[in-house]
């Protein structure tokens, strides 16, 4: 029998995801929504020509080398990175439940981990508008959502059309205060479709904060955890001049 566990407040948690979510009480998250790091093995850790014109400075994402012009790609989220902190969270989950932002090689990992562990699993597609065009590819108009759930995790009613649809439309933010900052009407409406007023979503990829901004939004308990100081002062920053409408905080 599980016992669950209530989160009474909301926080946001500077520090590696994978000790916070072991110090995290079991059976405590309703929903988790969140935007890990995206993989970019498949090019050995180098660009392709042509893309470093998208890299001119050192970023979270980028090493720029200002002698030789050559840039390196620093991430490369794997499946032993996905698998580490997926086996995280059934521990932590009243029922599983999870949207997660991934790019295209790594749907098969998510997948996979889903059906190992029992879940089932739905891609969701947000197009995006189109930024680069290369006439020999698919356009790069897409990033891509893994939801991995159980039974008794259905869906909320809204009241707009594009309810349950697996395409959804939004703008990319236009002044991003960090690098991979997602548009908040996309988290909010995964919140709204997976969670009640006062429920806790957990995002331990936090970034600048979009996740636990939309949490807030809602009337929601969110667990925001981030590793990068920067970041997590954005994050800190955003959630201050956020207002809260819940009448439970
Ligand atoms: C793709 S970004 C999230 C962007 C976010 N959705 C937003 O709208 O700003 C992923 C974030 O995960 C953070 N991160 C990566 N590994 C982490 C870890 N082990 N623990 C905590 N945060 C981590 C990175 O610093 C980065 O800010």
């Amino acid at each position: 029998m599980r016992y669950i566990n209530t989160i009474k407040e909301s926080r946001l948690i500077f520090g590696d995801n994978l000790q916070v979510m072991d110090d995290l009480p079991a059976y405590s998250i309703d929903l988790i929504v969140t935007d890990p790091p995206y993989c970019f093995s498949k090019h050995n850790g180098k660009l392709e020509r042509g893309e470093n014109e998208k890299c001119h400075s050192n970023t979270s994402l980028y090493d720029y080398n200002d002698d030789t012009g050559e840039c390196r790609i620093k991430v490369q989220f794997t499946k032993a990175d996905i698998y580490k902190w997926l086996d995280m969270t059934p521990r932590l989950m009243k029922k599983m439940n999870a949207y997660i932002f991934c790019c295209e090689d790594q749907i098969p990992y998510y997948a996979e981990w889903a059906v190992e562990h029992g879940y089932k699993f739905a891609i969701l597609v947000w197009e995006k508008p189109l930024g680069i065009i290369n006439k020999k590819r698919f356009a790069q108009n897409a990033e891509f959502i893994v939801r991995i759930y159980e039974l008794g995790t259905g869906l909320n009613a809204m009241d707009d059309s594009e309810m349950y649809s697996r395409i959804l439309h939004a703008q990319a933010v236009r002044k991003k205060l960090t690098p991979t900052q997602k548009p908040c009407e996309i988290m909010e409406r995964f919140i709204r479709l997976s969670t009640r007023e006062g429920g806790v979503v957990l995002d331990p990829f936090l970034g600048s904060g979009t996740t636990a901004v939309a949490a807030q939004r809602l009337g929601r308990k969110y667990i925001g955890i981030e590793n990068n100081e920067k970041f997590y002062a954005v994050a800190e920053n955003r959630l201050k001049g956020e207002p809260i409408q819940a009448s439970f905080f």
